[in-house]
């Protein structure tokens, strides 16, 4: 899940190469480098942390071409360190990887006799190319050879001393995208870091590796036979790359929520009517499986209450991980529905590939339309964000759970669990909701003002009760993955089978429960947590701020809605407790620690 790039153009390309890894800095942000070919020579820069560091080495000690590759790393293999930064370089040859090398180890053995000075799998690349550089096959030989050497995930991209007109470039598992300039060529891990220079791009497909020169790419398949792969045309996204006057991204992402939200719904609903293509068809589906990872997965699981409560469709939901090495029986009428913001991760993907030729049908809700996910399906849902740029996601989930909201509708219909009346009075619903999310954007002050508390706590509880079981989830892992404060989410009557033991005044405990038919039974835990000295933030609606609101630490008094969508109003407090709890952390909200937000590793 790091970013890659390469430039050929007519231009000095270290700037060129620099503002295209700011693009691509969501995939990693632990190290980057740069190399280029200036008079034949190969060289390069490299820093440990955010590009800003890279920028101020490259000031220090610039670098000169107009030929060459550029990386941001999420670390795997060794830790982050110049060294172990890409570009890796042997020789006459210098390679930025994302993914891994799975056999590398085997490959180091074999090439006991060169010297590794990384800890990394991507090194065996630069070596083993060298290896046959040194055996004597030309540059592009070398690298096409060294491809068939390597198991696992890659985007690769080569460069060589002495060549300022040469990218190899390959695809296996990772994306890797093309772009097409006038008398210059662009590599790059996807469109929007190619947005500048240029939009007309071509996506390598699996397996795939091409020569790039400045006149163009040649592109093979993975059987080594010429390949015509189209140029597309890709939207430009690049003023959605601004903040838009907020401090974060992921502030500026939350604000956007109304708008995007009605934009997806807009896609997928006509007058009173859901509507999808035809092959969206429910009818003589016996079950579905809803596969995703994190905050995607957390999307999947309001959706598994929604498709059985409103289309009475039964819903295995699973982490793609796991579900990728379970082996589960896949029923030949069985719709398998992937959700992931990225289109690119690695173990969705796997996931996808399992039940491909098992389920009945394969449909994805995707961010990126243009990704492997979307591509590999045999219906594509497009869900309208925008471009995402802060890790911790947010209106991409938003607009998750808006798609499949809407498929669910569907899936009723479809399957005559719902009427013509019922279905427009849940559409009547879904469009207020961008309406409502305003109103608790407007809230923010007031969850602000509990936030430095929180931000003092060393753990974290959340819950809630059906479909608020999984923002209960969700809700804790925002908290977690931007604030570092230890969270968890418990669906509300669990509490009392374990977690009730961490209670104490210490630990805050969020309730998330609209006035709905099982809020006296949240009440009751609420007391339980409450008679054990713990601090309860209730977020609540008006009916139930009357309720149950006295006696607790602080109590958030929500908009009404149908608590069947609660979800999608409910997931803006808990977007804004993790916000400004980490901003009182001072973290960094956009890009966290560790975290990265294209994961094409297992
Ligand atoms: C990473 C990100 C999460 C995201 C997950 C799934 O872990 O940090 O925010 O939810 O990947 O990503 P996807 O692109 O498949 O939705």
């Amino acid at each position: 899940m790091c970013g890659i790039v390469g430039v050929l153009g007519d231009h000095e390309v270290a700037p060129i190469l620099v503002e295209a890894l700011k693009r691509l800095e969501y995939r990693g942000y632990d190290s980057a480098g740069i190399a280029t070919v200036q008079d034949g020579r190969l060289d390069r820069r490299r820093a440990v942390g955010k590009l800003a560091n890279l920028s101020d080495v490259l000031v220090h000690d610039p670098l000169a071409g107009k030929s060459g590759i550029g990386h941001t790393r999420w670390a795997t293999h060794g830790g982050p360190t110049v060294t172990n930064a890409h570009p890796h370089q042997a020789g006459r040859v210098a390679v930025v990887h994302n993914g891994i090398i799975e056999n590398y180890r085997d490959l180091r053995a074999r090439l006991s006799h060169r010297t590794f000075v990384t800890e990394t799998d991507t090194e065996t690349v630069a070596q083993l190319c060298e290896d046959f550089l040194d055996q004597g096959l030309g540059r592009r030989e070398a690298a096409t050879e060294t491809l068939k050497h390597l198991d696992g995930a890659y985007a690769l991209a080569f460069l060589f001393q002495g060549e300022a007109d040469l990218i190899v470039a390959a695809r296996k598992g990772s994306p890797l995208a093309i772009g097409h300039g006038e008398g210059e060529m662009f590599v790059g891990s996807d469109a929007i870091a190619l947005s500048p220079m240029t939009n007309l791009i071509t996506y390598l497909d699996e397996g795939d590796y091409a020569f790039v020169t400045r006149d163009g790419a040649q592109i093979f398949d993975a059987h080594g036979r010429l390949a015509n792969r189209d140029a597309r045309t890709i939207p430009a996204q690049a003023a959605q790359l601004d903040k838009g006057g907020h401090k974060h991204f992921m502030a500026k992402e939350i604000f956007e929520q109304p708008v995007v939200l009605s934009d997806c719904l807009n896609d997928y609903i006509v007058g009173d009517t859901v509507t999808f293509p035809d092959d969206v068809d429910f009818t003589d589906t016996d079950r579905m499986i809803l596969v995703a990872c994190g905050t995607a997965h957390y999307a999947c699981v309001v959706a598994k209450y929604w498709f059985e409560q409103l289309a009475g469709l039964p819903c295995d939901v699973d982490i793609a991980s796991e579900f990728r090495y379970r082996e589960p029986p896949v029923s030949d009428r069985a719709t398998a529905l992937f959700v992931s913001q990225s289109g690119e991760t690695a173990d969705t993907l796997a996931a996808l590939r399992h039940v491909q030729e098992k389920a009945a049908r394969v449909v994805s809700v995707v961010n990126v339309p243009e990704s492997s996910i979307a591509r590999e399906s045999d219906v594509a849902l497009p869900i309208h964000a925008g471009v995402e740029v802060g890790v911790a996601s947010t209106k991409a989930f938003m607009n998750q759970l808006g798609v499949l909201a809407t498929l669910a509708i569907l899936a009723a219909r479809q399957r005559g669990r719902i009427d013509a009346a019922r279905e427009a009075a849940l559409i009547s619903e879904l469009r207020s909701l961008p309406g409502l999310i305003n109103q608790a954007l407007a809230l923010e002050d007031k969850i602000a003002s509990h936030t430095a508390e929180l931000s003092e706590a060393h753990s974290v509880l959340f819950l809630g009760r059906g479909p608020m079981f999984p923002m209960a989830l969700e809700g804790a892992l925002k908290l977690k993955e931007i604030s570092y404060i230890h969270a968890e989410g418990y669906a509300s009557g669990e509490l009392k089978h374990g977690p009730i033991a961490l209670i104490d005044k210490s630990v805050p405990v969020i309730v998330m429960a609209p006035k709905d038919a099982l809020f006296d039974k949240t009440v009751s835990n609420m007391q339980e947590v409450m008679a054990r000295d713990g601090r309860v933030w209730l977020i609540t609606d008006a009916d139930g701020a009357a309720q149950a609101g006295d006696g607790t630490w602080a109590t958030l008094t929500m908009p009404r809605v149908d608590p069947i969508l609660a979800p999608l109003l409910y997931a803006v407090p808990a977007q804004l407790i993790a916000y400004h709890t980490a901003l009182h952390k001072g973290t960094d909200v956009d890009q966290p620690r560790n975290l990265a937000k294209s994961v094409t590793v297992e």
